[in-house]
């Protein structure tokens, strides 16, 4: 059996920063990190617009409490603002230590490290690197853990976690490469999986985002906490969903529905386009409903709006966000300097997960926590993005909290053992798992099983939501999960055998989405990004409070938690 001290499931910002952190307490402890792609492939290289830290270099009356106040006011006050205060407070000092680490911050003519306007945020605070935010980081982080000697299995998927006795003990992963099994325990876990984009028809993420830390952790009967506020980012290019940063209108891009208007003047006349993303995404979609849509051919009533650039000039375009400019020309032949850009909305973030308090440590209720286990990032829900997080604060999170957990778990293991696991019935339930898919002999190929759901999730779950829509959805998806074992893969050898995964992820894709729904239609009330039809205000008395869903074969159990209030009392959100 292999065995590390500490195991890092997750090769993005959150994973790589906790890893960094636990060489640089203590570099005698022996980390590894376990990633389904090369660590920097993970989705946080895809990151765009870039990363909140109020250090005051564009605005100089900025301060953390009005970012934490954006924050929460962002989350529609379902933040846990314990959590907010400590992201907001120690972002300038994690911003500087990425720079001191070698990232490449755009600059002011100064010098400093320069900052944009992004949606949500009353001041100039988002640090960027172009529009390639993530890339810069990730970059670094990574060579950085090659510097301090973290072991990295690139191209291994872990396909369970070991919880026994309320104790992470491990993992039970495979090589891509060769389908080799493996288990690996270790004195501390700690799950930076990433998001569950793929669960919908139309995402911004990568095809690795696929919510296997979710699903992993939920068997293993760990609940997770506020799933049903699913993100859409207002500006997918349209049709294929790819990101078009927030950056762009934090730069000064319009939205512009059939008729040349510029909309947001109607739904948030004192943020326009740098509306927070919930907002802006259901001004969109009223507008695409209400027939203001653009077609293909510049005609009304089809299903996008324009992103317009055109007024912002060549020069800026490419100095500021020149990856949006070769999206929209790569992808649509495009030329933004001189076209509009068609969008809509698409799914982009997770604002639930997995509960872990301030130091990741994993929550196994409303009060307890689990021995061993820790999460961070997206993956996580330490909830500072309540019901509807703000562009650039995911960055941070990852940065903040990936350290944070980095820490506490150096400190965990000092006086810790490694557990004791039956290697051999792990070994043999996974052999058996991986076996009976092949042995398989359905008429349902993977690719369309998958298609299937991701479509009943975007039409049953989408902006907006209401119990009828999600019981149709419910029971359309109960029907696709009988279906699973009709698949059959093709490929029934061992080497870079990507149906076995592809199989594991589409498992793990419809308990997210079981989970997500039944979360929803508990929910009755409209939030942040969870917004229903039937309820459509927000309700203090009986919802200002955390969902902790609890799976399990038979059904999903629902709890609840109440939401930490240090700092500012909700009231009504408007802009
Ligand atoms: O629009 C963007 O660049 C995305 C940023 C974010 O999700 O924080």
């Amino acid at each position: 059996m292999r065995e590390h001290d500490v195991v890092i499931v997750g090769g993005g910002l959150a994973g790589c920063r906790a890893a960094l952190e636990i060489k640089r307490t203590d570099p005698t402890l022996d980390v590894a990190l376990i990633a389904k792609t090369h660590p920097i492939r993970s989705h946080s290289v895809a990151a765009q617009g870039g990363m909140a830290a109020t250090l005051k270099n564009v605005d100089a009356d900025d301060t953390w409490e009005a970012h934490a106040f954006d924050t929460v006011k962002g989350s529609d006050y379902l933040a846990d603002q314990d959590a907010v205060e400590i992201l907001t407070r120690e972002a300038p000092d994690v911003v500087i230590d990425l720079e001191h680490m070698g990232v490449l911050f755009s600059r002011l003519p100064d010098g400093r490290i320069a900052q944009r306007a992004f949606g949500g945020h009353s001041h100039r605070r988002t640090c960027y690197a172009a529009d390639k935010t993530g890339h810069a980081i990730l970059h670094e982080l990574v060579n950085n853990l090659r510097r301090n000697g973290v072991r990295i299995y690139e191209e291994w998927y872990v396909m369970q976690l070991i919880l026994e006795d309320a104790q992470a003990k491990g993992v039970v992963m495979f090589n891509i490469l060769d389908t080799n099994l493996e288990v690996l325990r270790a004195k501390a876990v700690m799950f930076a999986t990433g998001g569950y984009g793929r669960a919908f028809n139309t995402t911004s993420n990568d095809y690795a985002s696929t919510g296997d830390g979710l699903a992993m952790s939920a068997v293993a009967g760990v609940p997770l906490e506020d799933m049903e506020f699913v993100q859409f980012h207002p500006t997918g290019l349209y049709p294929v969903g790819v990101l078009i940063s927030e950056a762009v209108r934090g730069e000064g891009a319009y939205l512009i529905n059939s008729e040349g208007d510029r909309f947001m003047a109607t739904y948030a006349p004192s943020k326009m386009e740098l509306a927070p993303r919930d907002i802006t995404s259901r001004a969109i979609t009223r507008e695409i409903r209400a027939g203001r849509g653009i077609h293909l051919d510049g005609s009304a009533g089809g299903p996008f709006v324009y992103l317009d650039l055109r007024h912002m000039g060549q020069e800026k375009i490419m100095s500021r966000v020149p990856f949006c400019w070769e999206e929209a020309h790569r992808l649509l032949g495009i030329d933004a300097v001189h076209q509009p850009m068609p969008v809509r909305p698409t799914i982009h973030y997770s604002m639930g997960g997995i509960p872990v308090n301030t130091d990741g440590r994993v929550r196994s209720g409303a009060d307890g926590l689990v021995e061993g286990f820790f999460a961070a990032g997206e993956a996580s829900c330490v909830s500072v993005h309540g019901a509807n997080r703000l562009g650039s604060n995911s960055l941070l999170e990852c940065v903040v909290y990936g350290k944070r957990t980095g820490a506490a778990i150096a400190q965990y293991i000092q006086n810790r053992k490694l557990p004791d696991i039956n290697e051999q019935s792990y070994l043999n339930a996974a052999y058996s798992q991986i076996t009976a898919l092949f042995n398989q002999s359905g008429t349902i190929r993977i690719g369309q099983l998958r298609q299937a759901f991701q479509d009943c999730m975007t039409d049953y779950c989408g902006v907006f939501r209401s119990d009828e829509l999600m019981r149709e959805g419910l029971n359309q998806l109960q029907q696709l999960q009988q279906q699973y074992q009709q698949i059959y893969l093709d490929d029934k050898g061992n080497c870079w055998n990507t149906e076995i995964t592809e199989a594991l992820e589409l498992r793990n894709l419809m308990l997210v989405g079981e989970i997500i729904l039944t979360s929803a239609l508990n929910r009755q009330e409209s939030r942040g990004a969870h917004c229903r039809e039937d309820y459509p205000e927000r309700d203090d008395t009986n919802f200002l409070k955390h969902t902790l869903a609890y799976y399990s074969p038979a059904g999903i159990d629902l709890q609840y938690k109440p939401v930490s209030i240090t700092l500012f009392e909700p009231k009504e959100r408007k802009y």
